[in-house]
């Protein structure tokens, strides 16, 4: 048996499909637009791609929308990029209630504006019946301190006598992160060439497939999507046994 046919593919469609969405700054900038217009544009990539991940029968996306670095950015840009939360949260609600989507937030929303935790819990709110699609957006969020959060959170049920230390195990961890009750991701897509993970679902990602494109956030297109899963489809998953 030659090497190629001891692969094997992940033949199951992914459940489960992470972006993150970079590269708006640098399509504004190669156009001589402002970062605002990259932002814009980068917003009808996130209605595309959700689009498409309901008509292919994916069950979870995951899009990082904001790190908690990101408030490092100029308050302008963070202005514009709330700004543009809002809009994007006002104008697809109804329409993600209509198609069967739920809509989940993870991140620290404490941050936020007021009237934007209102926009975001509503829209939780108003979808937690669906089922179809999950689509999760990352806001404000941190990896790291989401799962110290998560720490933090199972050091007080010890504290309180409800845990035995010796109880805590993966699965009490998974169910303390902002993710729990969402499988974990087993495609993380990066567009704009960068390669890292940029403090995205550190824990969740553990066994992910990576895959990293050139492309663009606002170019990404469906065929973009398409191809990223096929992709996947001639990687190989091993979890740690040996392959063929
Ligand atoms: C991604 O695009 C959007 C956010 C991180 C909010 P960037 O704004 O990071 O674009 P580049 O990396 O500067 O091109
Ligand atoms: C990662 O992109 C965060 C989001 C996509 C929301 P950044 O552009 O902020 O990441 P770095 O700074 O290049 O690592
Ligand atoms: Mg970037």
């Amino acid at each position: 048996m030659d090497a190629a046919s001891s692969i094997r593919p992940a033949l199951t469609p992914p459940v489960h499909i992470a972006l993150i969405m970079d590269g708006n700054g640098r399509w504004a900038k190669r156009r001589g637009l402002p970062r605002f217009a990259g932002h814009q544009q980068g917003a009808e990539s996130v209605r595309t791609v959700v689009r498409s991940c309901r008509e292919l029968g994916i069950r979870f996306v995951t899009l990082y929308a904001f790190s908690s670095e990101n408030w490092k950015r100029p308050a302008s840009e963070v202005d514009d990029l709330m700004g543009l939360l809002r809009l994007y949260v006002r104008r697809e609600r109804d329409e993600l209630v209509r198609e069967g989507v739920r809509v989940r937030f993870i991140g620290d929303r404490t941050r936020l504006a007021p009237d934007i935790q209102g926009l975001l819990d509503e829209a939780e709110q108003r979808t937690a019946g669906n089922s179809l699609l999950t689509v999760c957006i990352a806001l404000n969020y941190g990896s790291r301190s989401e799962i110290v959060d998560a720490a933090r959170r199972i050091a007080r049920q010890v504290a309180a006598g409800l845990l035995a230390p010796d109880a805590v195990d993966e699965a009490t961890f998974q169910e303390a992160l902002d993710t729990r009750g969402i499988p974990d991701p087993d495609l993380v897509i990066r567009t704009s060439g960068e390669q890292r993970l940029s403090n995205f679902l550190l824990w969740q990602s553990a066994y992910a497939e990576l895959i990293f494109t050139p492309t663009l956030w606002p170019d990404f297109s469906r065929a973009d999507l398409e191809q990223a899963i096929s992709e996947y489809h001639r990687r190989e998953r091993r979890y740690g046994t040996t392959s063929g």
